[in-house]
């Protein structure tokens, strides 16, 4: 049985008091981590205030992206020692957003992925396909390409502690949720082709989520499909209770 992992991811919202008040409303009313992981992706900003807050309860905190070199002139970047040395762990890598808006390429994720690996932090891949792809039928072909991409050149022992993140773009803010059927079968095909790279082991191990206009009412449905191991949230994710909500589902 693969542990539910539902992660809040933040973007660019919330103040950093904001962001303390949040951790402090929900730390001591989380469901126990031995039945779903719950992680926050914040602002890079609030990572070690946050960590530190955190530090005494079961909450995750986790960045929104990273630069794959540990250092060097690149202004403005946050590299993955610098967020091991504030005990982040774990990293999104490869949204849609950061994939349109700042040009990161499957093989700078890839590269990302082996660097959160060498600081033991756990990356969160995320993939999906836009409407126009969908409409096409090239969703899995889509999806396929970006996994097969993202895991080159790591072995089976390395992928099992990954998390992928299967987001439909045109699910993403919108309202438009995939209908749970299509997100288990897009999560089955990802699983398919760790399972066709790997083994059937380590495709039963990867834990899947589905993100895009994830909510309290929805959840349930989406967790109750065999493929989908929880959720990346975005909206849902910044008020306490109805993230509190979503852990419960899990
Ligand atoms: O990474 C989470 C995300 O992109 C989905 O956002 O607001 O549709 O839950 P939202």
């Amino acid at each position: 049985m693969r542990k539910p992992i539902i992660a809040g991811n933040w973007k660019m919202f919330k103040t950093f008091e904001e962001a303390i008040q949040f951790v402090d409303a929900v730390q001591d009313k989380l469901p126990s981590n031995e039945k779903v992981d719950a992680v926050v992706c914040a602002p890079a900003l609030y990572l070690p205030t946050l960590v530190q807050v955190a530090s005494e309860s079961e909450l995750a905190i986790g960045a929104q992206t990273m630069h794959y070199e540990n250092e060097g002139a690149f202004t403005g970047e946050i590299s993955p020692a610098q967020l091991a040395s504030v005990e982040v762990d774990y990293v999104i890598l490869g949204h849609s957003e950061r994939r349109e808006y700042y040009n990161e390429t499957d093989d700078a994720i890839n590269k990302k992925v082996a660097a959160a690996l060498a600081h033991s932090i756990v990356p969160i891949i995320c993939c999906g396909e836009t409407l126009e792809e969908r409409e096409a039928g090239t969703t899995e072909q889509k999806v396929a390409g970006q996994i097969k991409a993202a895991l080159a050149g790591f072995e089976a022992q390395q992928v099992e502690h990954m998390v992928i993140a299967y987001e439909p773009i045109w699910a993403i803010g919108t309202g438009k949720t995939a209908t749970a059927d299509d997100a288990n079968q897009v999560c089955g095909a990802i699983r398919a082709v760790i399972e066709e790279l790997y083994d059937a082991e380590t495709a039963n191990a990867v834990r899947i989520q589905y993100g895009g206009s994830v909510k309290p009412d929805n959840i349930q449905e989406l967790l109750a499909k065999e493929h989908i191991d929880g959720a990346l949230v975005g909206g849902a994710s910044l008020q306490p209770e109805s993230y509190l909500t979503l852990l419960e589902a899990a």
